[in-house]
């Protein structure tokens, strides 16, 4: 019953002032929830965050909303190929699938999760319209490489910054090398309220599209609205109530089946038929952003501190991690993955860490498009064409690394991980 056990799954908004916030506003704001006017006040203080001043911004209720219109501000056609990373979240497939480009997946560079060069370059014909780069948990991507080849074939380059906001390369935060960027603040981004999504527009040449978007954006309804707000404190009552019993589960199960809550994925999104892509980023959730945005500061140190303690202390020959910093970076720790030899050991050394209450972050690394339920035919994937990826994406684990956890649970992550025997 008191295990004290250690998740490593963790959204930013499972904290007791954000479920205070909104208590207040499904008490007392309840009728502003939609339209409290909070979402400009929100993109501007983004834009200033992130030293932008030169740039368009359009928020969206998530970031798959805004790859997807980034296509049509690029007017793709059929005959177009957008190329993405072939280690990635099923979402960006949908947006891609839906805007009716042809989506060509690239393989990743075995040491760095990177978009590979070589095979980016094979993939790369006279129907490139964009690359979308992704840089993966916090790395930043090959992006100036990628930059200069995308240049000189003419093809734009959209930064994928879901996992990367805060992150630094060559004195240059990750967002300003593409012609756009992207950044998430779904439920287990960098920090999180719940659902949100922003497009920068870098290349000016785009900038009159803003308008266009901007009219067809509709409000989500005042249900969609509360089921998000309905989340924050469904979550933070079932991590508080984890070890009593099974409670938790009694939850989220009941958030589910009466529908209170939203979930991350939708049935069509696995089957990459999703197409609700015109919704705003509702105000109350904006509201909440900003109180986030001025945390997040605190909650990148507290992320960097355990990574380093993990990066010092870490020491057993069947894993390591898998990122090595440089010095010409600067980065968030979004998420501390570890690569273990063999996919077998992988699960071992899941199982071992979850009998001694220690639950590492799974979910990126069953398969190489997650969630593993995806439907890969959808998904328009040909088996083993990106084979490193393949590979790669099933011998990864994650510590956890979250403002919940304490130098004191990272000391006991350390010892059993370094304990791990075959
Ligand atoms: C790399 C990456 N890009 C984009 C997205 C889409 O973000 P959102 O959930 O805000 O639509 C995700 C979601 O997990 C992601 O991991």
């Amino acid at each position: 019953m008191f295990k004290n056990t250690i998740i490593s799954e963790f959204f930013t908004t499972i904290n007791f002032s954000v479920y205070l916030e909104t208590v207040w506003f499904l008490s007392y704001k309840l009728p502003f929830i939609r339209y409290w006017n909070s979402t400009l006040e929100l993109e501007n203080e983004l834009l200033s965050y992130i030293w932008n001043t030169d740039s368009k911004i359009i928020s969206f209720y998530n970031a798959r909303s805004a790859i997807y219109h980034v296509l049509k501000i690029i007017g793709v056609k059929e005959s177009d190929e957008i190329i993405v990373s072939w280690y990635n979240c099923v979402s960006v497939s949908n947006a891609v699938i839906q805007s009716w480009a042809k989506i060509v997946y690239s393989d990743i560079n075995e040491t760095n999760l990177w978009l590979d060069i070589a095979s980016l370059e094979k993939n790369i014909s006279k129907n490139t319209k964009a690359i979308i780069v992704q840089h993966t948990f916090w790395k930043p991507a090959f992006i100036k490489e990628i930059v200069l080849l995308a240049k000189e074939k003419n093809i734009l380059v959209i930064e994928d910054c879901a996992h990367s906001l805060w992150s630094i390369l060559d004195w240059k935060m990750l967002w300003s090398f593409g012609d756009f960027s992207i950044f998430s603040t779904g439920r287990d981004k960098v920090i999180s309220w719940v659902t949100g999504g922003f497009l920068i527009i870098n290349n000016k040449a785009y900038f009159d599209k803003i308008e266009l978007v901007k009219s067809l954006q509709i409000m989500p309804s005042r249900t969609l609205t509360l089921q998000n707000l309905l989340y924050n404190i469904s979550a933070y009552k079932s991590y508080k109530v984890y070890d009593f019993f099974s409670i938790w589960k009694i939850i989220i199960y009941l958030s589910r089946k009466g529908k209170f809550i939203t979930e991350i994925l939708s049935q069509n999104e696995k089957k990459c038929n999703f197409r609700d892509f015109n919704y705003k980023l509702p105000n109350s959730l904006a509201f909440l952003a900003k109180k986030q945005l001025q945390k997040i500061d605190e909650i990148t140190h507290h992320r960097i501190k355990l990574s380093d303690y993990y990066d010092k202390e870490l020491n057993n020959e069947y894993f390591k991690p898998l990122f090595t910093k440089m010095i010409n970076e600067e980065n968030n720790y979004f998420r501390y993955p570890i690569l273990v030899k063999t996919v077998e050991l992988k699960e071992e050394l899941y199982n071992y860490m979850k009998n001694n209450n220690v639950l590492l972050w799974s979910t990126w690394s069953k398969t190489n498009i997650v969630p593993f339920w995806t439907n890969i035919d959808d998904a328009k994937y040909i088996t083993w064409t990106c084979s490193v990826a393949e590979n790669i994406s099933k011998r990864i684990l994650t510590l956890p690394n979250h403002t919940l956890i304490t130098l004191e649970n990272a000391d006991k992550i350390i010892k059993l991980l370094n304990n791990f025997k075959k």
